[in-house]
């Protein structure tokens, strides 16, 4: 399965799917078909090409949303992705480009987002002292942060008494369940492929 990976900035959660894909869970599974930034110096994009995946970058400085989106997709599309995982990608998605990808577009998000939505997760938690934090891996549809959850897993902060701890506490959580969640997906997509096709056959 081909993943298109975006990112806007420092892209450690792309690394680690990469990883992932390279010697890991999502190897003989999945494949890098391109890493997208809306920021051409992102330095994930950097990272990106230096691990050895196709990069492409456009930037949305100044754009207008939809008009912006719209090339997006027909950047990726060229890309032929199965699956379009945010990683980090700092734009909220217009209907146009939700729909090209209806289903397949995945985000991580470091908090529950039915509690918060948005920025500043880490910021959240660790300014309401919150004993645990959780790590959301969603589907994206037309909301902010709304869409069906995949996967949630949660984060000890005991004890993490700076930012930089929970931060860190919380990112090596998203490493590990970011391309555990892909994983699970594109297997169980397959599986509802291979009902839906002797069912197809069986009628036939
Ligand atoms: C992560 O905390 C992710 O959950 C959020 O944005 C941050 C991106 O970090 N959506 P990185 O670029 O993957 O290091």
């Amino acid at each position: 399965q081909r993943l298109a990976i975006l990112l806007s900035g420092r892209g450690s959660n792309m690394v680690a799917l990469v990883k992932a894909v390279q010697h890991g869970i999502l190897q003989g599974v999945a494949e890098v078909a391109v890493v997208f930034s809306n920021k051409p110096d992102a330095p994930g994009l950097e990272t990106a090409a230096a691990m050895g995946c196709p990069t492409a970058s456009l930037s949305s400085e100044g754009r207008k949303r939809a008009e912006f989106d719209a090339e997006v997709v027909e950047v990726l599309r060229q890309y032929q992705p199965d699956y379009v995982v945010l990683a980090g990608y700092m734009r909220i998605l217009s209907p146009t480009f939700v729909r090209a990808f209806a289903g397949r577009i995945l985000n991580i998000h470091p908090a529950d987002t039915r509690q918060h939505q948005g920025l500043h997760a880490y910021e959240w938690a660790f300014e309401n002292q919150l004993p645990e934090t959780k790590i959301t891996v969603h589907l994206v549809d037309e909301g902010l942060d709304t869409g069906p959850i995949l996967a949630q897993h949660p984060v000890d902060l005991h004890g993490a008494d700076t930012l930089e701890e929970v931060e860190r506490r919380g990112l090596a959580v998203e490493h590990r369940v970011y391309a555990e969640t892909l994983a699970e997906l594109i297997k169980k997509d397959r599986h509802a492929e291979l009902v839906e096709a002797s069912r197809v056959a069986s009628s036939e």
